[in-house]
């Protein structure tokens, strides 16, 4: 949405196509904040340091420091835009401390940022007078003599297919969390986009890198904020220690995401958890202030795991929550295909390296939204449109009625559970060379029973299962290039914690993996890393 209304702010005509309504976009479900170095004693050079130490070293540092630059400016354009802020109290836009921050940087609407950030962005659509074609779901990407032309898309409620044209396409679909089974993303996280990129043959960078979040609640994945940690919060285990002293000295459950996911692990599979989890104490904050800044988790821990954090700690684990790899994309969030720009989670510019810092995805959404948006509309006035032959729509209507008429084969369903467990079993938190190879050959046989399975609904109308069906598909290559990357990368670095090669290699490995997909065969292939201001150095929290 940031990306559309910068294009139609200079003069073009822009549409919004969404598979779902946009303000259930999963942004809607950020809860602890969003970076940018506003006061005095803080400065975007300390924002860059923490961001590249965190990404441990494998960020491109020319990206991440534009990031950082940019983020106050873009801060106060969102709040004059009229996204509503918490306060400190001399009335300035209230931060708190996040894990891996020097200092206390994250802006915050309680624990609803991103809900209260959506909404601004779709009143500024609308106001812009950008068309949404909500409830679309984009089948093909259109590219014609090398350029992006437009898409296919599947009109959910008729099951008409559509050509959309266009001088230019921006990809801004998300993450895959759904590809594991614990995961804090909606249903709508399927990693749509990088999929339809990578068919259109543009390469997918570091897709091992995958982030687990420390605090999510068992069985049903849903975020319980950094913030309850950044507000004072501890991690205790069974023993009652409050363990991360052990694992990170100085900061304790403020270190980075990937040293406390590991760390609860390790409790838990060493005998310390609380069934199956560790357990997040925040009594000691007082009701006040868990009434007033956590008051949304507070509700979901009573409503999903039966506790009132105000009196009782709040079992949690490690659970999948961010792609740290994406399409690959330049600082001008350009493709590899002219005309075909993406940005945030979907994309991998690379800002976020192998671990992301909390309150730096809405940030990334925010100033390379704006900066895809100014791309792709410098784009469009330099191009002459050119429409996509009908071919394309007749080839997509043909593969969807062809998926249609199947009327024998497996369910979906049951290929999406195997799916969830091979990732979750065997490319999580622990990797190693027996896991991954067991976990790559499980989901290379799912890719071939997914070929025949068949849908229990084969009407037009609305067929969600058609568009699990669809979205399946690009789930199964997505882990694909998760296990092909992590089974090649050799080292321990960031979210990737390889047991059998657990140090980080900088002679061999501090560089990016991309993953292309060649004849429907995948193939592996290397970028270098930007080193400008911070040489690599070890990590410690
Ligand atoms: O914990 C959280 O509130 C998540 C924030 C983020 O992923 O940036």
């Amino acid at each position: 949405m940031r990306a559309a209304i910068e294009a139609a702010r200079s003069g073009l005509d822009v549409a919004v196509v969404s598979k779902i309504y946009p303000v259930r976009s999963h942004s809607v479900a950020a809860q602890g904040g969003i970076n940018a170095a506003l006061k005095a004693a803080d400065s975007w050079e300390a924002h860059m340091f923490d961001t590249v130490k965190g990404s441990d070293y494998l960020g491109d540092q020319d990206a991440i420091e534009v990031m950082c630059r940019e983020a106050p400016s873009d801060i106060l354009e969102l709040e004059r835009m009229g996204a509503v802020f918490s306060r400190d109290s001399e009335g300035n836009i209230a931060q708190r401390p996040f894990g891996g921050a020097g200092y206390p940087r994250t802006c915050y609407l309680a624990d609803r940022t991103g809900h209260g950030m959506l909404h601004v962005m779709y009143e500024q659509l609308v106001k812009h007078g950008v068309f949404i074609y909500d409830e679309w779901h984009v089948l093909r990407l259109i590219v014609e003599d090398g350029s992006a032309r437009g898409v296919i898309a599947l009109e959910l409620d008729t099951g008409k297919l559509h050509r959309l044209h266009s001088k230019s396409v921006v990809i801004a679909t998300g993450g895959y969390g759904r590809v594991y089974r614990t995961t804090t993303n909606a249903l709508s996280s399927t990693g749509d986009g990088m999929g339809l990129a990578l068919d259109a043959g543009v390469p997918l960078m570091d897709m091992e890198f995958v982030q687990f979040h420390p605090t999510v609640l068992p069985r049903t994945g849903i975020l319980m904020t950094e913030g309850a940690r950044g507000e004072g919060g501890f991690l205790v285990n069974s023993k009652g220690e409050r363990f991360m002293e052990k694992y990170a000295p100085k900061v304790k459950e403020l270190a980075s995401r990937d040293v406390v996911s590991r760390a609860e692990q390790t409790e838990i599979e060493e005998g310390r958890g609380v069934d199956g989890c560790v357990l997040l104490d925040l009594r000691h904050l007082g009701a006040e202030k868990i009434k007033t800044r956590l008051s949304q988790i507070r509700g979901l821990a009573i409503d999903f795991a039966g506790v009132d954090p105000v009196t009782t700690p709040v079992p949690v684990k490690p659970g999948s929550h961010y792609s740290m790899g994406g399409i690959a994309v330049d600082k001008d969030c350009q493709t590899a295909v002219p005309g075909l720009f993406a940005a945030g989670e979907s994309a991998c510019v690379s800002v976020h390296g192998a671990n992301r810092l909390g309150g730096n995805s809405l940030l990334e959404t925010i100033v390379f939204g704006r900066r895809a948006g100014v791309s792709a509309a410098e784009y469009c006035k330099a191009t002459e449109a050119k429409p996509f032959p009908d071919s394309a729509l007749r080839e997509a209507c043909h593969s969807v009625a062809m998926i249609l008429k199947r009327d024998a084969g497996e369910s979906i369903f049951a290929l999406k559970s195997a799916m969830n467990d091979a990732m979750e079993d065997f490319c999580g938190i622990f990797r190693n060379k027996e896991r991954l190879a067991k976990g790559y050959g499980k989901i290379r046989e799912l890719q071939e029973r997914y070929k025949k399975a068949a849908l229990g609904d084969r009407s037009d109308y609305f067929n969600n299962e058609l568009l699990h069906y669809l979205e399946l598909g690009q789930m199964l290559d997505i882990s694909e290039c998760i296990l092909l990357g992590a089974m090649n990368r050799e080292e321990s670095r960031g979210s990737h914690f390889r047991t059998d090669f657990p140090k980080r290699d900088d002679v061999n490995w501090l560089r990016h993996t991309l993953v292309h997909k060649e004849g429907g065969e995948f193939r592996l292939g290397y970028r270098d890393v930007s080193v400008t201001k911070f040489k690599p150095e070890e990590r410690k929290y």
